[in-house]
């Protein structure tokens, strides 16, 4: 069996894994505000289901203007209310990252066709893009995590509980590869 994380292959929103990590990479616009709340949140979940050893979670942004900094404020503050803390730096999104992780979770449609046209991307490539609201229970047609950014403090509630609920579904829908193995044996 290969092991070098490149047999991974998907279908919808199963994932059959041959690597023992996932490596997940959120992203949104400005990579203070959304993306790295969804990192955060996802990372706190999957602690919380004693599964935190199964992922590699890192967030960017596809625009620049924020690289080095923390996540906003408030931001840090809604995360904060959730018992979660955010320490990671803002990065822009890399070509090489379509390379780098199995799953590439955007925040809107903006962020799919800003990753779109960054590259002529490969059909395994398109593959592993997919918008985080595809996961959420109670999305109720647009599929968006609305930008917070011009907004208050109601705003970022809003956008951690679209964030949570999706993180929840998407955490499942990974299987981990101790089940996948058991499976394979029975
Ligand atoms: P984010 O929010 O994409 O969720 O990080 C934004 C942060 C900053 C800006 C836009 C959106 N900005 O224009 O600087």
């Amino acid at each position: 069996m290969m092991n070098d994380g490149s047999a991974i292959h998907r279908s919808s929103l199963i994932v059959h894994r041959y690597s023992m990590t996932t490596r997940i990479l959120f992203v949104c616009l400005g990579n203070i505000c959304r993306s790295p709340l969804a990192e955060g949140v996802f990372n706190h979940l999957a602690a919380q289901a004693g599964r935190a050893h199964e992922f590699e979670v890192d967030s960017c942004g596809t625009g620049g203007w924020h690289a080095g900094e923390l996540p906003d404020p408030r931001t840090q503050e809604v995360a904060q209310q959730h018992g979660i803390t955010l320490n990671r730096r803002a990065r822009p999104f890399e070509r090489s990252d379509f390379n780098d992780f199995d799953l590439i979770i955007a925040m809107d449609r903006d962020n799919v066709s800003d990753l779109l046209s960054f590259s002529s991307l490969k059909p395994d490539h398109r593959a592993k893009l997919k918008l985080l609201r595809e996961y959420d229970p109670h999305a109720d047609g647009s599929l968006d995590v609305p930008d917070p950014w011009y907004g208050g403090m109601d705003g970022f509630e809003r956008v951690y509980q679209m964030i949570e609920r999706s993180a929840k579904k998407l955490l499942e829908s990974i299987p981990s590869p101790l089940s996948q193995r058991e499976r394979g044996r029975g």
